[in-house]
């Protein structure tokens, strides 16, 4: 399967990694920086690879399989919505658009071509999220009462100062949108997705150097009558935690580590022979990205073989997508907001 990636920079090599676990045949590599694909090549010797600037001639000559989308967030929508309409399958990083209309200008594209796609949320492939998520599919949990997710990362001016498009409200948003939305996107999808409102409110506190907020936090009222919150930031002096915790009337449990990747509780009321293993569930991961691009890429060759949508498709994408944007409305207008969200951008956050 000929596989082309677009964007070679930070998280570059978690992709080419994958897609050599995937034995798929890495046959270009585009970057608008050339020099950042020719490295990208050298360091993981990729001998025959074709390197490209622009992307669009990438996909007319090459005619890839399977694309990966991993430039700056603010052009994911764009690039995206390019290659559903010309019929490429492709994974785009997180997140999928930096407003609900590009969002919705991606999955109608999908719609319209019904190439495979799918939003790079690959923390839900952790072993432990995998563990949490059957609990609560096979009810064992009970009635939910509440959720609660904690992401706390530290970036410093360093960190932003690599790229001009970091902590920018229209390339990159804040700590919600870059940092935080994997843990977003799993307090969303494990508490059963259907949202009835979010009042949210960002700041920014430590870094005076970016637009966007390093701290962000938010109460969720799910459909359900289950209730969550959102704590998010960049502020901490060292990368801390990134928590999930899930509260039933017959069970509690948290995943944790950087990125919700161990077991930390268990417990229920109903013990299985299993529970004992599962409480020892810790995985090890080589950065904080973890280890759940291999697995998406599993599941996306896959859906291309079968022809079948990917587990992880772009209706999550949108959906972590419109829980962060929705802190951010909250935010700006001062009040709670109700679900869906027709319309909103990051670029909104702009002061006039
Ligand atoms: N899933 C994850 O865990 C994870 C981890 C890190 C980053 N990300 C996401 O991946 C994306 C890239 O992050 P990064 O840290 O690698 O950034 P980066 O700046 O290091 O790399 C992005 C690259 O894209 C290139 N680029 C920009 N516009 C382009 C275009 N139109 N065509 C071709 N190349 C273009 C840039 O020159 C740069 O080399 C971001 O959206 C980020 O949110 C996801």
């Amino acid at each position: 399967m000929k596989y082309a990636l677009i964007g070679c920079g930070r998280v570059s090599g978690s992709h080419i990694k994958a897609a050599k676990l995937n034995n798929l045949e890495i046959t270009a590599l585009c970057d608008i920086n050339p020099e950042k694909a020719v490295r990208l090549a050298r360091e993981n010797n990729l001998e025959n690879v074709s390197i490209f600037s622009d992307y669009k001639e990438m996909l007319d000559v090459v005619k890839p399989h399977l694309v990966a989308i991993a430039t700056w967030s603010g052009c994911h929508g764009e690039i995206a919505e390019y290659c559903a309409l010309n019929g490429f399958n492709f994974i785009v990083e997180k997140p999928m658009a930096m407003s609900i209309e590009e969002a919705d200008r991606v999955i109608k594209a999908v719609e319209k071509t019904g190439v495979k796609a799918c939003a790079c949320h690959q923390n839900r492939f952790n072993i432990a999220v995998q563990e949490l998520k059957k609990a609560i599919d096979n009810g064992r949990f009970g009635k939910l009462s509440h959720g609660n997710v904690n992401i706390r990362w530290c970036r410093r001016e360093d960190y932003y100062s690599q790229d001009v498009w970091r902590g920018k409200w229209a390339t990159d948003g804040g700590a919600l949108m870059n940092q935080c939305i994997h843990g977003i996107d799993l307090l969303r999808w494990v508490m059963g997705d259907e949202i009835e409102s979010v009042y949210g409110s960002v700041r920014n506190r430590q870094h005076p150097y970016i637009e966007a907020e390093d701290i962000g936090v938010a109460v969720v009222n799910f459909k359900s009558g289950a209730v969550a919150t959102i704590e998010g930031t960049v502020n901490t002096i060292e990368d801390f935690e990134e928590t999930l915790s899930v509260f039933g009337e017959n069970g509690m449990v948290r995943l944790g580590g950087m990125n919700a990747s161990t077991i930390d509780v268990w417990q229920f009321k109903d013990e299985e022979a299993a529970d004992s293993d599962r409480r020892s569930v810790e995985e090890i991961a080589p950065n904080l990205y973890g280890n759940g691009h291999t697995s998406l890429y599993r599941d996306v060759v896959a859906s291309i073989e079968n022809d079948r949508t990917p587990y992880v498709d772009v209706y999550a994408g949108k959906r972590a997508l419109e829980l962060v944007l929705s802190i951010y409305k909250s935010c700006k207008e001062g009040r709670e907001v109700k679900f869906p969200i027709d319309s909103f951008a990051t670029t909104e956050m702009i002061e006039k």
